[in-house]
């Protein structure tokens, strides 16, 4: 039950870090889930919170939003994507959902350029073949990969992230094109870059680099057929959510040479990595990163606290999705 109107409580799911802990812990009392916590723990902590956190892997669902009942003012998602919330019960329930826009932007969209030169020059295999002692010494015809000089980027989504990807490829591109449910004449005047369909982008790109929500109508956005599309040396790059690519079809299209190469950072199970991408060639893996510097996740922790204190205080979150 929540102790008192005048210290709300907070249900930390899993781990916030101290840069938003610290100031919550000054007017909150908290409940912390820690990283292993599961639904039914969740459930256990629940009853009579005022605020949620939650993150990408935490289902804000019925059963969690019953148990916390009535006295739930807010979900902060400590994330940008909030997939894993049930918005549409919040929507029912009149609580506000909230995200962390913004100070992410950049983190992301180094990562998913981290990702494209990796793959591009296959990081991984030849560094896990120096570390396994495998190198015997320099090969001319060994690891060759493709240059990104010149190369047609595709931006499956132009929005924060996706345009801030355009940036930084704008350099080595020879073309941008993007795709994405509106025209952005910004963009396209800042970027040069050129909206087209999906399957043109697919058809033309070297680098296709997808930013689009992990929304039911995103899911397996790429699948066989559209791996199918691509040119046989291209790149595929998923830092936005393991739904949006059918795994089994890109660990397929790796292994028969459909396409020349992915990096991915997000998975359609986490944090399961499906046997048939580790088992792929040519694909770096990392483990759901793309935040993951001090100063993105330090500012994402800040404004879970904003958006927490506001909607305590009875204000307007900053960052309200739902
Ligand atoms: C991370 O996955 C995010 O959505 O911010």
């Amino acid at each position: 039950m929540s102790n008192s109107a005048a210290t709300p409580t907070v249900l930390i799911a899993r781990r916030l870090l101290p840069a938003g802990l610290d100031r919550l812990a000054a007017s909150c009392e908290l409940r912390q889930g820690g990283l292993d916590s599961d639904a039914e723990r969740l459930r256990e902590l629940a009853p009579g919170v005022d605020a949620i956190v939650s993150d990408p892997t935490v289902a804000v669902d019925e059963p969690l939003l019953d148990a916390a009942g009535p006295s739930l003012k807010v979900v902060a998602n400590f994330a940008v994507g909030y997939d894993s919330i049930d918005v549409d019960a919040c929507r029912r329930r009149g609580i506000p959902v909230t995200n962390t826009p913004d100070v992410l932007t950049n983190a992301t969209a180094e990562l998913a350029l981290a990702l494209t030169l990796a793959a591009a020059r296959h990081v991984t295999e030849a560094e896990a073949d120096l570390r396994a002692g495998r190198w015997t010494g320099w090969d001319p015809g060994a690891y060759l990969g493709v240059e990104l000089s010149g190369a047609t980027f595709a931006v499956v989504g132009l929005g924060r992230i996706g345009r801030r990807y355009a940036e930084l490829v704008r350099g080595p591109a020879g073309e941008i094109l993007y795709v994405g449910r509106t025209p952005k004449p910004d963009a396209e005047a800042e970027l040069d870059a050129i909206r087209v369909s999906l399957a043109d982008a697919l058809a033309q790109a070297d680098v296709v680099s997808l930013h689009v929500p992990g929304t039911p109508d995103n899911a397996r956005l790429i699948g066989r057929a559209e791996l199918a599309e691509m040119k046989p040396d291209a790149i595929l790059v998923n830092t936005a959510r393991g739904s949006v690519v059918d795994s089994a079809a890109l660990a397929e299209a790796l292994h028969d040479g459909t396409i020349g190469a992915a990096g991915l950072d997000v998975y359609e199970d986490e944090p399961r990595v499906p046997a048939e991408l580790l088992a792929a060639p040519r694909c770096v893996l990392l483990p759901h990163i793309g935040s993951a510097t001090v100063r993105a996740r330090d500012a994402m922790a800040s404004t879970v606290a904003d958006n927490v204190l506001a909607a305590l205080a009875g204000a307007e979150p900053p960052n309200r999705v739902a």
